[in-house]
Order: structure tokens, then C-alpha cells, then sequence
């Protein structure tokens, strides 16, 4: 049972991980960035009290020494729960100092969130204003009509965030020629797909292609705040399809609608790392570091937004 008085435990987890990695920003370095907030993750869940499996993590067993896709954490005895996570997602951002770099997790009941492969994911997320609007058979130009209907304004008045990728080409000139607006983003698909449930971010509906394990993030991201997603994985090699069928993915053509990707009650967390859209980044002081956090749970919809004063003098490190 995914009970309330866990938002706190694992607003933590993300404060941990964004402390950690904020350290190290704009040091050019990746993997130190990555690897300190997965360390700080995986210690702070492990002084919860349940019973969690990684779903969505770092990557398979042999290739990430910590949170792989099916390692357990929490301290147990306690509740079973899924756990998809991303302890640094925007690693260039953070290692460039650039917006928008979140420690994210999600968590839902045993079962709930798809299996996603490390492939790719065509993905399409509008707020609550445009749910129900979307749908990934159809053109771009077709989507943009019917979100701006929804939306009671003009293809024009719409921003589609879109990352900065030549594979990108054919959709960003087709949403050129509708006449909507293009935000390009280096990096951080999440954050631009929580971005479109906030009318202050002036982003209207993310399309394109990023990760897949991101997309399910996001997915339970949306879920909490009444917006909407679909993806479908995209596949570049039969090796990855044959990875994605041991995964239980039968169907690989299948477009996934939001409550597949992450079903029943879900709760999602995340601590801003560097300064962004959603959530400010952390701030460093005198002895201790400043942090924003959301913590959101599907079940009733309540967004809480956490500003944590942490003093390193008297709190012990996780
Ligand atoms: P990382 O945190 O793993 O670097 O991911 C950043 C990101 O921009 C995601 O937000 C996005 O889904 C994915 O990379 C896109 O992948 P690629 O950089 O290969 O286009």
C-alpha cells in the first residue's frame, strides 16, 4: 500500500541525491556528478523502512553496480513497492551548469509501471488543460489542431519543447509549417514534460524521441498532476527488440497510453539540482544548502512543494 506518510521518506532520497550531485556542477564530469547522486539515492533508500525493486534504473545488472533494474533496496519488513528513478537525470546539464536537472523517483504499487527497455521512446505529454487531445498515431500537425482546440487558442499561441537532436529534423520542420512555437532543449525530457503542466513554463506539449525509462518517469510525473502521455518504444537494432521481448514486451509497435506506463496510485518526487523551469536548483550557504522539492501523489492530486533548509553541522549524512 503506497500510504501518504511516505511523501516525506522519499523527498529524502531526491534531497539526498540533488545535494550530492549539485557539488559537483559545471565540473565538466559526468560519471562524478551521476555516480555521487546515485550513492546518496541508494543510501537514503536504504534507510526506509519496505520492500522495493528497482524497475526503472541506472541500467542492467552487470553494466550499473548500483540501483540496476531489479535490485532491491528499503530496509524491509514493510510495504512492496516499484521504484522507477533516475538519481541525476539531465547529467550534462548538471556537469555544464545549464537548466532543468532533476534526482527524480517515482513509486507505485508492486506491478505498476512498465518494464521500459534502456531504448528509445516517441513520446508526446500536454498539461491538464490538453488531456485527451493527444494521440501518437496521428500527425504532429493533427495533435497541435486538437490541442489548441482544447486549449481554446490558435496553433500559433502554442510552445512545443523539443530536444535538440538532428533525428528531430522532419518533426521540427513539420511543426514549423503548422505555424506553432519550437522551444530546443539540449537535455531533460522529464522536466519538459512537467513543464507542460505548469501555464507559468509556457510550454504547451513536448513531442519527440528520448529514453524510454525517462518516459515512464514522466508518465508518473503527469499522472499525479491531471496531464497526459503517450510513448511507444522505438527500436534501432534487433538486438535491442530481443531485449525488450525478454523484458515482457510482447507487442514492441504498441502505443502506450499514461496509465500504462504507470498504472494505480502512484507518487512521485523529485529535488531540483541545478536551477530550473520547475523547481530551483540547490543553493549552497555557510554550513548547510537550500533545496526545492515536489512531492505529488495520483490518488488525490495534491502537488506539495518542500523548501528544505539543510544544516551539515547537525544532521548527520543520511
Ligand atoms: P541523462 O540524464 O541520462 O544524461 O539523460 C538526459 C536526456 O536528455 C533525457 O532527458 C532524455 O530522455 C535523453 O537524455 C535523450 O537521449 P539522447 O541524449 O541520447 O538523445
Amino acid at each position: 500500500m503506497l500510504a501518504r506518510n511516505f511523501a516525506l521518506e522519499f523527498v529524502r532520497v531526491t534531497e539526498a541525491a540533488a545535494l550530492e550531485s549539485a557539488r559537483l556542477m559545471g565540473r565538466g564530469d559526468e560519471k562524478a556528478a551521476d555516480h555521487a547522486a546515485v550513492e546518496a539515492m541508494r543510501k537514503v533508500l536504504n534507510s526506509i523502512q519496505f520492500e522495493g525493486r528497482v524497475v526503472i534504473g541506472e541500467g542492467e545488472r552487470d553494466e550499473a553496480p548500483m540501483l540496476y533494474i531489479g535490485e532491491k533496496v528499503g530496509q524491509g519488513p514493510g510495504p512492496k513497492l516499484d521504484l522507477a528513478l533516475d538519481p541525476l537525470e539531465g547529467t550534462t546539464i548538471c556537469a555544464t551548469g545549464g537548466n532543468n536537472s532533476l534526482a527524480v523517483i517515482a513509486i507505485a504499487e508492486e506491478g505498476n509501471f512498465l518494464h521500459a527497455p534502456d531504448t528509445y521512446m516517441k513520446k508526446i505529454a500536454v498539461g491538464p488543460s490538453a488531456k485527451g487531445a493527444i494521440d501518437l498515431n496521428a500527425s504532429p500537425t493533427e495533435n497541435l489542431r486538437n490541442i489548441a482546440r482544447a486549449k481554446h487558442c490558435n496553433i500559433e499561441d502554442l510552445t512545443v519543447i523539443i530536444l535538440d537532436r538532428p533525428r528531430h529534423k522532419e518533426l521540427i520542420a513539420e511543426v514549423r509549417k503548422a505555424g506553432a512555437r519550437i522551444w530546443l532543449i539540449g537535455d531533460g525530457d522529464v522536466s519538459a514534460a512537467i513543464a507542460t503542466c505548469k501555464p507559468s513554463s509556457g510550454v504547451d506539449v513536448l513531442m519527440g524521441i528520448g529514453g524510454a525509462p525517462e518516459g515512464v518517469i514522466a508518465a508518473a510525473a503527469l499522472r499525479c498532476m491531471g496531464g497526459d502521455f503517450q510513448g511507444q518504444l522505438v527500436f534501432s537494432k534487433d538486438e535491442e527488440r530481443a531485449r525488450a521481448k525478454k523484458m515482457g514486451i510482447l507487442d514492441l509497435d504498441r502505443v502506450y497510453h499514461i496509465n500504462e506506463l504507470a498504472k494505480g496510485n502512484v507518487m512521485f518526487c523529485a529535488t531540483g539540482v541545478t536551477q530550473g523551469t520547475f523547481l530551483d536548483g540547490v543553493r549552497f550557504f555557510s554550513g548547510g544548502a537550500k533545496t526545492h522539492s515536489v512531492v505529488m501523489r495520483s490518488e488525490t492530486g495534491t502537488v506539495r512543494f518542500i523548501e528544505t533548509d539543510h544544516q551539515f553541522d547537525r544532521k548527520p549524512k543520511y
